[in-house]
């Protein structure tokens, strides 16, 4: 089956795949829309329900456009909530992960395995594990690590680059692991992506043996972190920054040392620490910072999307731009300062 291209003009819907496993607006300001589309059901939707069924309320649309009628279901936008979008978005991102944000999170795994205190038999569950870095770097200490992610394109990917290590689907706001199970749970960078941060923290708590060690990471704000600066202050200037988005929880809001301390407190913990490290992201181009945007960022496009045509390609012009004052000699350096909390159940 050939896919169309332009599998476009929906407006403010939403595309479920057979399998529910996650939910693309179908936007034309995408690149490959259909692409994405069709990696929402995890295993290609859309071969798996034909022959075609018709929809309800955009059937009209559909018979016009008759290549989309493999899907299963269509609801406006303001159904779909920000867990449904982080899922497919992850999905959609595995492939690009390593290139980009992964390039640079490999880059605190030793300090996140450290605080955690991982070593030789250590049992370690790596929570939002994406392409499955820090399960890896605790195999190479000679732990016991199991990593666990809910979009499926990332377990799998996981599991392509790492073959002899566990990794499941799982979610960080209900782990499917009895109490006191693991000596040590890290969470690489989820924890800005959960619908309940608080709950994931109260999860890994639960899991934690007594005297077990958690760590997590997340970004400093953009008024340390340059690139959040660089696009959030691009939208500022050319677009909106006040565009509807769906409810989530404030994504800097642990990169407030005391809030992430007071966190971790609350959820049973002790001796809370927070530690800066500024890791360092190498793009090849000014082109590649704003591919970042889409290819390695789920909240982003949020912001971006609804941006009129004209807003958006000179909040790109702007971000290409504004991207050479990180040029050095060699490329460019785009410094990531990240902020890792710690704490031990009691
Ligand atoms: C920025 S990536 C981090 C990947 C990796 N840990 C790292 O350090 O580079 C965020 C990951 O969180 C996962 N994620 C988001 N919400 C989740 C949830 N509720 N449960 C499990 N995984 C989740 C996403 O699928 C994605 O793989």
């Amino acid at each position: 089956m050939s896919f169309p291209k332009n599998l476009i003009s929906y407006g403010e819907a939403a595309v479920c795949g057979v399998s529910g496993l996650g939910f693309q607006r179908v936007d034309h300001r995408l690149a490959f829309p259909w692409k994405h589309a069709m990696t929402l059901g995890g295993e290609c939707a859309c071969y798996k329900s034909f022959p075609p069924r018709k929809l309800s309320h955009i059937d009209r649309e559909t018979r016009r456009q008759d290549h989309i009628m493999g899907w299963e279901d269509v609801m406006p936008l303001q159904d779909v909530t920000f867990k449904d979008i982080e899922r497919s978005g992850w999905n959609r991102l595995a492939e690009h992960y390593d290139h980009f944000a992964g390039s640079f999170t490999s880059q605190c795994v030793d300090s996140i395995l450290d605080l955690a205190e991982v070593g030789i038999g250590t049992r370690v569950l790596d929570v939002a594990c994406g392409t499955g870095m820090l399960a890896a770097g605790a195999n190479q200490r000679g732990a016991d690590a199991t990593g666990i992610d809910f979009a499926e394109e990332m377990v799998t990917t996981a599991r392509r680059r790492h073959p002899s290590l566990t990794f499941e689907r799982g979610d960080a706001e209900a782990l499917q692991y009895a109490g006191g199970s693991f000596d040590a749970v890290v969470c690489g960078f989820g924890m800005l992506h959960f619908a309940d941060p608080e709950r994931a923290i109260a999860e890994a708590a639960r899991v934690l043996r007594p005297g077990g060690r958690y760590v997590f990471s997340v970004w400093c704000p953009p008024q340390k972190a340059k690139f959040f600066e660089l696009v959030m202050d691009a939208i500022k200037r050319w677009g909106d920054p006040e565009v509807a988005t769906p409810p989530a929880p404030p994504m800097f809001k642990f990169a407030d040392p005391a809030t992430a301390s007071a966190s971790l407190t609350a959820a049973g913990l002790q001796h809370a620490t927070t530690r800066e490290v500024t890791l360092m992201w190498l793009p090849s181009s000014a082109d590649e910072v704003v591919a970042y945007c889409y290819k390695s960022s789920v909240r982003l496009p949020l912001l971006l999307d609804p941006q009129t045509e004209s807003a958006r390609t000179k909040i790109f012009d702007s971000i290409r731009s504004g991207a050479e004052r990180f040029r050095t000699a060699s490329g460019y350096e785009v410094p990531w300062p990240a902020l890792l909390c710690s704490a031990e159940r009691p």
